[in-house]
């Protein structure tokens, strides 16, 4: 029996040398120690043996029990050591290798200008509001005083979801929704998306962006209004800039005016920017009108306000000397990468 647990001894130590994998060294152990394993089986015939030869052949089945296990936890510490080896020679960093290229994006112009615009007013004491780009009509032309004979309202102007919801055409929707939900005195300015039935061409598109300005509060007069768009084209174009206030019609508004900055380009000696007039027109704005403080609630003898809507992508392109409007919106990045 001794010679039998020797020989078992010399075939596991064998076969453990052997072993190419961790895994396969762990399997000899169940082969050789487990519970149906060859050594198990050899000393479940020990209880045939004399009461001498009992623990002299004990004795050597522990040792061999021993020298198996040891056998195979050096095997796979070793094996383990040629593993880590081999995975370091594999990943073996090459300093030398040229990086990638990391691209940082940028922002869109619109939005460059939507941000410039927002930050001046933001440090007026203004606050962003939003408006949802399906309006209702109410709120985009009735309660904003609109006449019914309105040519704005034309179905070969505004894209008509139903005889109730319409695709916004301007910003000013969101006016309304402020004056309804707000308390008073309100300053806010709403930036977004618009949309007019509009075929696309070097100054059209049907999707376009405003930005709108709100300002309702106690003793507010021509003068506030003058004096917060006077601060803002200075800020926006630069501290020598002037401004002219022409009268114009809105429904909206009473009394009406499209504002003109002299050219920033050329100062308003007349340039191809201006088209030689030495100003440019940036927004429609006025004072509230009654009708339209009275849609929403507000008593117009006690409170007054003004607006004003100004287009973005007529900006960017001014700002950027960017003759045709499609090109904003055809996102090619060569031509994006630019600004
Ligand atoms: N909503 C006008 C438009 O789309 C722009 C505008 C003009 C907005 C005068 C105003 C305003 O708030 O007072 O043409």
């Amino acid at each position: 029996m001794q010679e039998k647990l020797l020989e078992l001894q010399k075939n596991a130590l064998a076969e453990i040398a052997e072993a190419d994998s961790i895994e396969k060294a762990e399997s000899l152990r169940v082969k050789y120690l487990g519970k149906k394993g060859e050594l198990t089986i050899i000393l479940k015939g020990m209880g045939k043996l004399s009461a001498e030869e009992r623990p002299v052949v004990g004795k050597v089945g522990n040792e061999v029990r021993t020298a198996i296990e040891e056998g195979i936890n050096n095997a796979k510490t070793e094996l383990k050591k040629a593993e880590q080896a081999k995975k370091l020679a594999e990943e073996v960093i090459d300093v030398t290798m040229p990086s990638k290229e990391f691209k940082v994006g940028k922002k869109h112009p619109i939005t460059k200008i939507i941000d410039e615009v927002t930050d001046i007013f933001i440090g007026m004491g203004f606050s962003i509001a939003e408006g949802p780009e399906v309006e209702t009509v109410r709120n985009n032309f009735d309660a904003l005083n609109a006449p019914k004979d309105h040519p704005s309202r034309d179905m070969s102007d505004t894209f008509y979801i139903n005889d109730d919801l319409l695709l916004r055409t301007q910003t000013s929707p969101v006016q309304i929704r402020t004056m309804e939900k707000e308390d008073l005195p309100i300053k806010i300015i709403a930036p977004g998306r618009c949309f007019r039935s509009d075929s696309p061409d070097a100054t059209h598109s049907p999707m376009f962006h405003q930005i709108e300005l709100l300002v309702v509060g106690k003793d507010i007069t021509m003068t506030e209004f003058k004096g917060t768009l006077n601060t803002f084209v200075q800020k926006l174009f630069g501290s020598e800039t002037n401004t002219k206030f022409r009268p114009h019609n809105f429904p909206f508004t009473e009394p009406s005016a499209e504002i003109d900055v002299t050219c920033f380009k050329c100062g308003g000696k007349g340039c191809p920017v201006c088209k030689g007039e030495g100003w440019i027109e940036i927004l429609g704005a006025g004072m509230v009108h009654p009708n339209v403080l009275r849609n929403c609630g507000i008593d117009p003898e006690v409170y007054s306000g003004f607006a004003a809507g100004m287009g973005v992508e007529r900006l960017a392109m001014l700002k950027y000397g960017i003759d045709d409007i499609r090109l904003l919106f055809e996102n090619d990045v060569r031509f994006l990468d630019q600004f």
